[in-house]
């Protein structure tokens, strides 16, 4: 990976934990000259760049992060992550963060399209699969530059879960999740490998089942240990990868929520499929040979957004 500063923008929506971490990775990793960190909190985002900035002398990033409350700081940004909204409680779902959240990006959908129309949006904020949606309704952008993080985030839960069952590092898994960012995600078992040996070749499959359903629980296992809000370490590492993928046009194939004409059998819905991210974002969506019954449980998961895009509409977040 070039450790050169591309000439670009980066903007992150929401200083809280998941947003504060991607500015700080994005940072460390010199992803843009100038890294914008926007929140509404009076204060927040210009005390945690300051911070930011001063530790720049001891870690040696080149990028400069600007705090702000103002929109206008983040005109012509190339590429946005979105990680504003409330985050889940104990006993809550995605789906219950719908109304709250769908609002903050309407709002963050304004300004974006006014100031940096030509920018390319990665969505974290929650529920996912409708968050995603929803914002490049309102943005009106080509669905290639409006990508919702999720399959790259569960594909890394569930590898850790593969390489804490097998025994191998971690580097070596290569698994993958792809459908909602919710329960009926459809971790890919068949599809796994540790240095290109089928995980089904080292484990048995209840074995490898039962980390698939612990994946699709992984950020409720999260919320429950804390308490008081969601993961972010992971999901911030997940969304500078794509954001990394871009901004350095590194075409690699990741799991992300794409907007969907007819791949996998379905029409104009988000959902978590392989693509390759690079400068222009999604720049191909890969369409898998997949067995019966994987296909059975895309359809699936695909209802279940489906659900709660309907949702929204009943909401007049659209
Ligand atoms: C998670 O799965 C916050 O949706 C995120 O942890």
């Amino acid at each position: 990976m070039s450790n050169a500063i591309p000439k670009k923008k980066l903007t992150v929506v929401g200083a809280g934990y998941v947003g504060s971490t991607c500015a700080h990775l994005a940072a460390l990793k010199n992803l843009a000259p100038e890294i914008c960190l926007i929140d509404i909190a009076e204060g927040r985002p210009q005390g945690i760049a300051l911070d930011m900035n001063q530790s720049a002398a001891i870690e040696g990033f080149g990028s400069r992060v600007v705090g702000t409350n103002d929109p206008a700081d983040t005109e012509d940004s190339d590429v946005f992550i979105v990680t504003a909204g409330l985050p889940r409680k104990p006993g809550m779902s995605r789906s219950d963060l719908l109304e709250v959240n769908g609002q903050v990006m309407r709002s963050v959908a304004d300004y974006i399209r006014a100031g940096s129309p030509e920018a390319i949006v990665i969505v974290v904020t929650n529920p996912l699969d409708s968050m995603v949606t929803l914002i490049r309704h309102h943005l009106g952008f080509p669905s290639r530059r409006v990508i919702g993080m999720a399959g790259v985030l569960d594909s890394a839960r569930y590898s850790w879960f593969i390489a804490e069952g097998t025994g191998a590092a971690v580097q070596d898994v290569d698994a993958m999740v792809l459908g909602a960012h919710g329960d009926s995600m459809v971790p890919m078992a068949d599809r796994c490998t540790v240095s290109g040996i089928g995980v089904l070749d080292l484990l048995d499959r209840d074995a490898v089942e039962a980390m698939g359903e612990r994946t699709k629980k992984g950020g409720g296992e999260i919320v429950k240990l804390l308490k008081t809000g969601s993961a972010w370490y992971a999901p911030a590492s997940a969304s500078v990868a794509m954001a990394a993928s871009i901004l350095r046009d590194e075409k690699r194939l990741l799991p992300c929520a794409c907007l969907l004409n007819g791949e996998y059998g379905i029409e104009n819905l988000y959902m978590g499929v392989p693509a390759i991210l690079g400068a222009g974002g999604v720049e191909r969506i890969v369409e898998l040979p997949l067995r019966a019954e994987s296909r059975a449980l895309l359809q699936k998961t695909a209802g279940a957004i489906h659900e709660d895009v309907l949702a929204m509409r009943d909401l007049g977040l659209f």
